[in-house]
Formats: structure tokens, sequence, C-alpha cells
């Protein structure tokens, strides 16, 4: 029995050039390189430019996409864009992203889901795919946390970065195996219970206003192992597949602590563990696509690697995905 599944093209990424070190923080701030290492594993992160918005970073990602799959963005009809941090209130960031590339068919939409935006994003164009409704999507998180940063707030000023990741995902027939290639199983959760322990507190029908991201940092460590782990059990029940058989393990971006105790508590060996988290910090949506495209350039995710993605963020959301690159 075949089935449709969503399978990789090709993918592509963009920092702005502006790079942020921990000891420039630390000059600002009463903060230091040794705590935010030592917490996070953040060493430094990306920051865009006066004038550089979300859609810019996404524009330059998406481009990036489409050369690595060698097509035309004329065959694209479906762009999902996870992002929090949006150019506008409305219209969409994906329009942007659309109009740029010369597309005027098909559709594009944002998707909010904070931390979670990219496998939210994911999973809502393999769903489409998988229906028929669309053939080829580029599937983006893109975000500028530097702008809604509260940058005299030492406890959240130091994790996030701006940057922007894209895949590019075409719906193929494959025989209906574990072995094909393509989105194999995504899983998505959320919780509004816990929406006060990660927010901005502005918003257009609140305050009218854009609003700075607030956290209470050590609520949402407490939380983020089990769920993310609860999502990944999940993801193996119901592709059969073990901790064992994955490959690449490209976790959302937010803390080498966290990361490392998912990898313990699933027992993923070290070395399969994708970190960018030094170099990005958290980039909230865009972190596992920049993750994803460093270690495709870099070679160590190859055709037919079992690769599983994960993150958890505001909200709470949360979520996996198994795709067999
Ligand atoms: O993207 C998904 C959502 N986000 C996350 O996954 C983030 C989850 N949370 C975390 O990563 C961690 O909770 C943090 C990195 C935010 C904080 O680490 P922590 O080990 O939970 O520290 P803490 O908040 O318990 O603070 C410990 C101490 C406090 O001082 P006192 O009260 O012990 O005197 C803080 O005031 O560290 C202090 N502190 C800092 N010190 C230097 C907080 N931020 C800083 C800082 N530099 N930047």
């Amino acid at each position: 029995m075949t089935a449709t599944r969503s399978v990789v093209l090709g993918c592509g990424s963009y920092l702005p050039q502006q790079i942020l070190t921990n000891a420039e923080l630390a000059a600002r701030i009463d903060t230091s390189d040794e705590w935010i290492v030592q917490r996070t594993g953040i060493r430094q992160r990306h920051i865009a430019a006066e004038g550089e918005f979300t859609s810019h970073l996404a524009i330059n990602a998406a481009r990036a996409a489409l050369a690595d799959a060698g097509i035309d963005a004329q065959s694209i009809d479906l762009i999902v864009l996870g992002t929090s941090t949006p150019d506008h209130t409305f219209p969409a960031t994906a329009v942007a992203v659309q109009a740029a590339l010369g597309i005027h068919h098909g559709a594009a939409f944002d998707l909010q889901a904070v931390c979670s935006g990219f496998i939210f994003a994911l999973s809502t164009a393999d769903s489409f795919l998988r229906t028929g409704a669309f053939k080829r999507a580029l599937v983006i998180g893109a975000e500028t946390f530097s702008r809604i940063l509260d940058w005299s707030d030492r406890g959240t000023c130091v994790l996030f970065g701006d940057g922007a990741g894209a895949v590019i995902l075409e719906a193929q027939q494959q025989p209906g195996a574990a072995s094909d290639r393509g989105v194999l199983t995504t899983h998505l959760r959320s919780d509004g219970r816990h929406k006060s322990k990660l927010y901005v507190d502005g918003g257009p029908s609140s305050t009218r206003t854009v609003g700075y991201l607030r956290m209470e940092g050590r609520e949402v460590f407490k939380h983020a192992v089990g769920m993310i782990t609860d999502v990944i059990y999940d993801a193996f029940k119901a592709t059969g597949t073990t901790a064992e058989d994955i490959d690449w393990f490209v976790p959302h971006q937010a803390n080498k602590r966290i990361i490392d105790a998912s990898a313990h508590k699933l027992h993923i060996a070290p070395q399969k563990v994708v970190l960018t988290v030094d170099l990005h910090g958290n980039t909230s949506a865009a972190s596992i696509p920049l993750a994803l495209s460093v270690a495709v350039k870099d070679g160590r995710i190859k055709k037919g690697d079992l690769v599983l993605l994960e993150a958890m963020g505001g909200g709470f959301t949360w979520g996996s995905a198994l795709v067999r690159w």
C-alpha cells in the first residue's frame, strides 16, 4: 500500500550579519559570559539590522532553500511561515515572502506557536500535502526576537537571537513503510494553563502595543524535558522506531541543559545531537530549520537519514516530527 509523503527537497537559512557576544552584553547589563554559558550554552546571537524585518530574513532563507532544492519558486503553491515576530499585525509575513518570490498563486499564511512554530508549520504543510490540496510547500521559521526583548531584563535578553530557516517539501508517492523518505509522523500539543509563564505583555487587542517578552524561566525549564520527551515517545510509538534508529536529533535550541537532559532521558547518543544554541541563541521558530541547515551543509545530515525534531515554547506548545531526509 503506497502512501503520500512530504519529502524534503532542500533547506536553507539566513542569519543577520551583526553578532552580539556575551561579553558585549556583560558590558551593558549585570551578567557575565560565564553565567550565560554555564546556564544556557549560549555564546553569541545574531541581531537584525535597523530596517531588516522578519520577512527579509525569511526571504533570504527561502531563496537559499530554493537554490538547495534546485527548483523554481513558481513551483511552490503553499507557504507556511512560523513566527511570533511578524513584520506587521497583518497581513501575514508569509505574503511578503510570497510577493518577493514573485509567486501569485496558491496560498501563504503565518502560524503562531512561538518556539514550536516550525514543528507546527511543518505538520500543517505535511497535512495539506498529504490531502493533495497542494504539491510543493515552503515551510519557514523566521524571527526577530531582538525587537520584543526588554534589554534591561537580564533573565530574558541574554537568551534570544534573530534568524530564519526554510525547508521545501514535495508530495511524493512512497512505498508506505518506515523506510519511506519524507515526514513520517508529527505530534502537536498545547496547554493554555501555562500561558502566563512565557508571554509578550502587549498585543493589538489588549494593549494596542507590541509589548515585551516575559518569562518565568525556571517554570519553563521545569516542564520542558517532560513535555519534549512525551511527544518524542509518541513519534516512536507511531512509527515503531526507537532512539537507536535515529541518525540525528535536531531539537529546538533554547538551552543546552534542556537539550542534554532530553537526549540523556531518551538514550540518544550525544554525537547524534545537532547543537547550534552556542552560536545562534534561541531563535524561537527559526531554531530548528537553522540547525537543520547547518547540519546539512556540513555533511552530517544526508539523504535517507532519520532525523528527529522537537520543540517546546510559549503557550505552552510542544511537538515532535520524525523525518527521513
Ligand atoms: O524557547 C523555549 C522557552 N524558553 C526556555 O526553554 C527557557 C527555559 N529556562 C531556562 O533556560 C532557564 O531557566 C534560564 C536560563 C532562563 C535561567 O536559568 P536558571 O538556572 O533557571 O536560573 P534562575 O532563573 O533560577 O536564576 C538563578 C539566578 C538568580 O539569582 P538569585 O535569585 O539566585 O540571586 C537570577 O537573578 O541567576 C540570576 N540571573 C542571572 N545572573 C546573571 C538570571 N539571569 C541572569 C543573567 N546573568 N543573565
